[in-house]
């Protein structure tokens, strides 16, 4: 009597397990679905965003390149990198939302538009909060203007206050501004753009981190390669801005 009450339990628990799997297998899928859209979501994003200043896509391309060059460095998982990367691929989109005769200025921003310029980080939180995948990436793409002195904006944040993957992000986004040819100037060298970066460690960039940058960039610039490639969107992308 005891082993066929032992059976029946046993057979429940054999039920209870695969019910179980079976709803673990179902939830990772709704994850890979919810990714799959998120990413469908991302890349119309950033067609937008081509569609309205072709510098700016490309300028996010690179830095989501120099961003997951140093997040490598750092040592970062797959999960990690694979955030970076979104997070660096849309630091900029809010400024899908500055008009035209700001984004697009080919000279020097007055203060009026200037201080226009200067809501895109937090436009960019604004455009990606709705989405549950991008709470997070929303955060840091909102702070990718705070300085290390805590001068930066739009919440002055300081120091380790800042989250690490918008640390990484400003240097990324410095870099590329200060090595990229524009219609009305050459971009600097790398050992240069290196040595402004050195110069405003502390200040405005972690210096710790502008360590790891240097190093990782320069063993990628010996590779001699003119183009590179990302994990979420596809194509080899011209590191030349011109
Ligand atoms: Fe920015």
């Amino acid at each position: 009597m005891d082993k066929k009450k032992d059976n029946v339990i046993s057979l429940q628990t054999v039920i209870a397990n695969v019910a179980m799997l079976d709803l673990v297998k179902q939830v990772r899928e709704l994850r890979e679905q919810q990714r799959e859209m998120c990413e469908m979501a991302v890349k119309s994003m950033l067609r937008a965003l081509d569609a309205k200043d072709h510098y700016t896509y490309g300028h996010s391309t690179r830095v989501a390149y120099y961003s997951v060059t140093l997040g490598k460095e750092l040592g970062l998982n797959d999960e990690e990198m694979y955030e970076l990367e979104m997070s660096a691929l849309f630091h900029d989109i809010g400024k899908i939302g500055v008009p035209d005769a700001v984004l697009l200025k080919p000279a020097r921003l007055t203060e009026d538009e200037f201080l226009k310029m200067k809501e895109h980080p937090s436009m960019t939180a604004e455009i990606l909060q709705d989405f549950d995948c991008f709470t997070d990436i929303a955060t840091y793409a909102k702070h990718h203007h705070e300085r290390y002195d805590g001068r930066g904006y739009p919440d002055g944040l300081k120091g380790e206050e800042i989250p690490l993957f918008s640390r990484i992000i400003l240097i990324a986004d410095t870099f590329d501004a200060m090595t990229s040819t524009r219609p009305y100037r050459k971009g600097l060298p790398y050992e240069v753009a290196f040595s402004e970066l050195e110069e405003f460690s502390g200040s405005q960039f972690d210096a710790e981190l502008v360590k790891h940058f240097i190093k990782a960039m320069t063993r990628e610039d010996s590779k001699g390669e003119d183009t590179f490639e990302l994990t979420i969107i596809e194509g080899n992308f011209a590191k030349d801005a011109a």
